[in-house]
C-alpha cells in the first residue's frame, strides 16, 4: 500500500533552520526545493544542504522527499547527483511536460539505485502538473513509468503559463485541477492539490482542501508549519466517517445476500458506488491507522 501523503510541507533548500524545524513537525512529507523557492545564486547552497540534513537529521516518520530543478534547465544534473547519495525517499519533479522527461530521470534513478545495491525503484517519484502542455499531455505523464505515485498541481505557475488572475474562488483553474485528479485516479495514482497562498486564512485554506477532498484528492501541499493541521485533518476521516462507512458496507452485504443491490438507507439511496466511496473512507482510516480490519 502507498504511504499516505496528506500534507506536504516545501522547505526552501538553502534554509538549515527551517529544514530542522520542519524534520520535528510530524508532517506526512517534506519536499525540501532547489527549484523556485532558492534563489538563483543559492542553488549550489541549497544542494549541499539538502544532502547535510538528509545525512544528520532525524525525520521520524515524514517521508523525506527533494524537489530538483525542471527537465531541460541547467540544474537537474548536479541537482541529482548532488542529494542521491543521501538516499532521500523520493525526488518531486516540477513543470513537467512530456512523459519522456519522467522517464529519462527515472531511467538515471535507476541507474544510481543498481550502482549502489539499492532495491531497484525504492527512490520514489511524483510529478507536478502546473503549465498549459502538461495539462494536455496528462494522460501520458500520468502513464510514463512505474516509479510515479503521485501528480501534483500546481496552480500558481499554471496561471502564469496561461495568463489567468488567481482568484480566491479559483476558477480560472478549475479545469485542470479537475483533469488532474481525473487523470491520477484513471492510473492509480494519488493526486495532490496545490498550495494555498495566504499564510494566515487557515478558514479560507480549510474550504480549499475540503474542496479539494471532495473532488478526490488525498492531499494538498503546503508552505508554513501552521497550515499542517488543517490539512491533514481534512484528509483524515472522523471517527463518525469511520463508524457510518462500516455500517453502510454491512448493510450492504445483507442486502446483496438477499438478492438486493440498490436499497433505501439512512433516507438516502444507496448502491455500488456509495459502497466503493465508503470503502475508500476506511482505506484512508487504515492508512491513518485510525482503523483496523
Ligand atoms: N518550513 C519550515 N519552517 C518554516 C516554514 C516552512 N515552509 N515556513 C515558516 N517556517 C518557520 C520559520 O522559519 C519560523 O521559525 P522560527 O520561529 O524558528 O524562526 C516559523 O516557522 C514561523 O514562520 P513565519 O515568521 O510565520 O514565516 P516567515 O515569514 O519566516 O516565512 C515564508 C514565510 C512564506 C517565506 C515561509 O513560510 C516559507 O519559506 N515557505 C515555503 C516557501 C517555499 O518553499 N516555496 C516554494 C514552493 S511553493
Ligand atoms: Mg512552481
Amino acid at each position: 500500500m502507498r504511504r499516505v501523503r496528506r500534507a506536504l510541507l516545501f522547505t526552501p533548500g538553502d534554509e538549515m533552520h527551517k529544514i530542522e524545524k520542519a524534520a520535528k513537525l510530524n508532517v506526512d512529507s517534506l519536499i525540501m526545493d532547489l527549484e523556485d523557492g532558492v534563489a538563483l545564486n543559492r542553488k549550489a547552497e541549497a544542494r549541499r544542504t539538502v544532502a547535510t540534513a538528509l545525512r544528520t537529521l532525524g525525520f521520524g516518520q515524514t517521508e523525506r522527499l527533494v524537489r530538483l530543478n525542471p527537465a531541460g534547465s541547467p540544474w537537474q544534473g548536479d541537482d541529482l547527483s548532488a542529494t542521491i547519495d543521501a538516499r532521500p525517499d523520493g525526488y518531486v519533479l516540477p513543470k513537467v511536460e512530456s512523459p519522456e522527461e519522467v522517464r529519462v530521470l527515472s531511467t538515471t534513478i535507476a541507474a544510481a539505485e543498481r550502482a549502489r545495491g539499492w532495491p531497484e525503484g525504492s527512490i520514489r517519484l511524483l510529478v507536478m502538473i502546473e503549465t498549459a502542455l502538461g495539462v494536455l499531455q496528462l494522460r501520458q505523464i500520468a502513464a510514463a513509468d512505474p516509479r510515479l505515485e503521485a501528480l501534483i498541481f500546481g496552480a500558481e505557475d499554471l496561471a502564469g503559463d496561461l495568463g489567468a488572475t488567481r482568484t480566491p474562488e479559483g476558477w480560472e483553474i478549475f479545469y485542470a485541477r479537475s483533469a488532474v485528479v481525473v487523470a491520477a485516479a484513471a492510473y492509480g495514482l494519488q493526486a495532490i492539490d496545490m498550495i494555498f497562498a495566504h499564510l494566515t486564512d487557515l478558514d479560507g485554506l480549510s474550504r480549499e482542501t475540503r474542496q479539494a477532498a471532495q473532488m478526490g484528492y488525498s492531499g494538498k501541499t503546503v508552505i508554513h508549519p501552521r497550515q499542517i493541521e488543517p490539512v491533514q485533518a481534512v484528509f483524515t476521516p472522523s471517527s463518525e466517517e469511520i463508524e457510518r462507512a462500516q455500517r453502510l458496507i454491512e448493510a450492504y452485504a445483507e442486502f446483496q445476500a438477499g438478492g438486493t443491490g440498490a436499497f433505501a438507507w439512512e433516507g438516502k439511496m444507496v448502491d455500488a458506488p456509495m459502497i466503493r466511496a465508503a470503502e475508500q473512507t476506511l482505506a484512508r482510516a487504515r492508512a491513518a491507522g485510525l482503523f483496523e480490519g
